[in-house]
């Protein structure tokens, strides 16, 4: 295990026991600004040679320190997402944009509200796509990420069972992004935003698997003692479809970004 400063602020652990480089920042706050000033990074030196920077985002609860530093760097900092594309890989099927469970409220409150990324340039999918115009919708979804240059950088959570977006357990590492059938430990994590299990949608759109590994950079996120089994299976274990976020270790550019909870029996591996 080494110790770096990864930048004059923050100092991570590189655990040298895992198949996929792995910094553990010592709090949730820590690895959120540490991800926020990589996509800082990355979109001031694209603004300096006046192109755009295309930013695949991710919901749910371990982002929010990071999306939190990067409109802090906006606001106090002059941040410009000017030239920033977004684009959201998943949302719930069927779904209505405008319903509070929506990943689109979610991603507006959280970050888009309060940056200038300008509205044409911020792509959701629409949970409220008839299911018959389905495939047609997520090819053209895709089609507008080609044309767009293609992910720079994608940003992902991890679920307890190793998704990575809605491909569950099982998904083909040839899969493209399609409706997907959830898994039951995902349904069961999400109870809580839905006021009970019953609520939560059975099927999500989401990027497959080879959409994502289309993306240049790939930064995992992980906190908390409830990821550290599932970790130590996707940077330890094999390459498996059982746990879709393993197919990262054939990833040229993928780096995970942990706390020391969900390190869990990495650091003394690494000890
Ligand atoms: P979480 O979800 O950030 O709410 O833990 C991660 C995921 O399921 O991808």
């Amino acid at each position: 295990m080494t110790v770096d400063h990864v930048s004059s602020r923050e100092w991570a652990q590189r655990l040298s026991s895992t198949k996929i480089p792995t910094l553990m920042f010592p709090t949730p706050a820590d690895a959120g600004v540490h991800v926020a000033h990589v996509v800082a990074d990355l979109i001031r030196e694209n603004n300096a040679a006046s192109v755009p920077t295309v930013l695949g985002l991710t919901t749910g609860a371990t982002p929010v320190g990071m999306y939190h530093e990067l409109v802090r760097l906006h606001r106090e900092e002059g941040l410009d997402f000017s030239k920033v594309m977004a684009f959201l890989p998943d949302e719930y099927f069927p779904m209505s944009p405008d319903c509070p469970q929506s990943n689109h409220p979610w991603m507006r409150s959280h970050f888009f509200d309060h940056v200038n990324i300008p509205e044409e340039q911020i792509q959701m999918p629409r949970g409220d796509t008839p299911l018959n115009e389905v495939q047609s919708y997520c090819e053209e979804f895709i089609a507008a990420v080609d044309r767009a240059g293609g992910i720079q950088l994608q940003i992902l959570g991890i679920g307890r069972n190793g998704h990575i977006s809605f491909n569950e357990p099982g998904s083909s590492w040839h899969s493209q992004m399609r409706v997907a059938k959830l898994a039951p430990e995902t349904r069961a994590d999400t109870a809580g935003v839905f006021g009970g299990e019953e609520n939560v949608p059975r099927q999500a759109l989401t990027f497959g698997i080879s959409n994502i590994l289309a993306a240049r950079q790939v930064i995992i996120m992980a906190l908390g003692h409830r990821k550290a089994e599932i970790l130590s299976r996707v940077l330890t274990g094999e390459v498996t479809e059982a746990v879709p976020a393993s197919i990262l270790q054939r990833h040229r550019n993928t780096i995970f970004v942990i706390d020391p909870a969900a390190a869990g029996s990495l650091v003394d591996q690494d000890a």
